[in-house]
């Protein structure tokens, strides 16, 4: 049980240094052993690869209390397995799934205190991730890398909690047909960073990204996943080759089937037929389940039927049983949820 003093039940999502993280350093064509550091900072060359070319790659996942308080951290094998495709993709050292997974057990484990208690609302978000460390100046990828896991007590992503929100149709591209919008590379962020600043300053809470091909498609925002939900209760979700595949949502699919019983489909999804949805919603690790209200698609108002003011019904259902999944209160698929002792 948590014993750091921290208003948890307030806590926004920011960065709150904790007391370990996992440190390991790849040289010579090989991982070292590994440790847990008291140290936060890092120190590099100032012609590092990551600095220069952006060489790195990230994940998100959460490790909860449950209702009878143990801490379990939600699917990270999946984690291990996306961060996996990242490296390949970026021409980084792939850090052992297994391994992964154990530096994440660790990184909680060495930050049990900073674990939020149940019933807050708030978990302890986990940062793993990897950069190429040594100097580069030439165009090519680094010799060598670190792979680095943080934990830092988070609530909520979006200010307001479950008030729903309301989106943008953006005039900016997130990834490119053949790109690296179907991993979690820091670039992907990057170029985002503009469109998420000019999104806030005209009012709205994120950028819809249409597809860089046709702009007709609707794909994801800056850090979700998106789900709709249809008159008859069907949940929709786009399918994309130049999305990140979202664990929550691929949850969220599994979930609708077998728990609510509903049909879904993953499928391209028109900016031009979604003013027939009933519902929506992000999808994500930071995001949960976040409704959305309204899409705004250059002046033109998609208004949900679901409104301004509350979840969907369907949008709502799905939140509660992941919660109840990832809370202990009801059974978990097998496989999904690892504990930490
Ligand atoms: N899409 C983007 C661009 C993201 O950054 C994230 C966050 O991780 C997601 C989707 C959701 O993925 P996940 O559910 O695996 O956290
Ligand atoms: C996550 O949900 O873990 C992410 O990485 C999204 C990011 C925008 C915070």
């Amino acid at each position: 049980m948590s014993n750091k003093n921290i208003d948890w039940n307030n806590l926004g999502f920011g960065y709150i240094k904790t007391d370990k993280r996992y440190v390991s350093n790849y040289k010579n064509g090989a991982w070292d052993h590994g440790v847990l550091s008291g140290d936060d900072m890092i120190t590099m060359s100032e012609c590092a690869c990551v600095l220069q070319y952006a060489q790195t790659c990230f994940e998100g996942l959460k490790a909860y209390t449950t209702e009878d308080g143990r801490i379990v951290c939600f699917r990270p094998d999946l984690n291990a397995a996306r961060m996996a495709d990242s490296c390949r993709r970026m021409k980084m050292p792939v850090f052992p799934e297994e391994r992964f997974v154990e530096a994440i057990v660790e990184t909680v484990r060495a930050n049990k205190d900073w674990v939020p208690p149940y019933g807050t609302g708030a978990s302890l978000y986990l940062r793993p991730y990897m950069f190429g460390s040594d100097a580069i100046i030439g165009v090519k990828p680094a010799n060598e890398f670190q792979f680095r896991v943080f934990a830092t007590p988070v609530g909520p992503y979006f200010k307001g909690g479950v008030k729903p929100l309301t989106l943008r149709i953006s005039d900016f591209d997130r990834a490119a047909p053949k790109g690296t919008g179907h991993i979690k590379a820091g670039l992907n962020y990057a170029m985002s960073l503009y469109a998420i600043v000019d999104a806030h300053e005209q009012g709205y809470d994120e950028n819809v990204y249409l597809d860089s091909a046709t702009r007709t498609n609707i794909e994801e925002t800056g850090g979700a996943n998106i789900i709709f939900i249809t008159k008859d209760g069907k949940l929709v979700t786009p399918k994309s080759e130049t999305i990140l595949p979202s664990i929550t949502k691929r949850s969220l699919l599994q979930v609708a089937k077998d728990y609510l019983g509903m049909e879904v489909e993953e499928r391209e999804v028109a900016l031009s037929e979604i003013s027939e949805f009933a519902e929506c919603g992000l999808c994500g690790t930071a995001a949960v389940i976040s409704p959305v209200g309204k899409i705004v698609d250059h002046g033109k108002e998609i208004c949900f039927p679901s409104g301004m003011s509350d979840m969907g019904p369907y949008t709502l259902k799905l939140y509660n049983t992941l919660r109840d999944i990832q809370l202990g209160r009801i059974e978990a698929p097998a496989g999904w949820i690892k504990e930490i002792n």
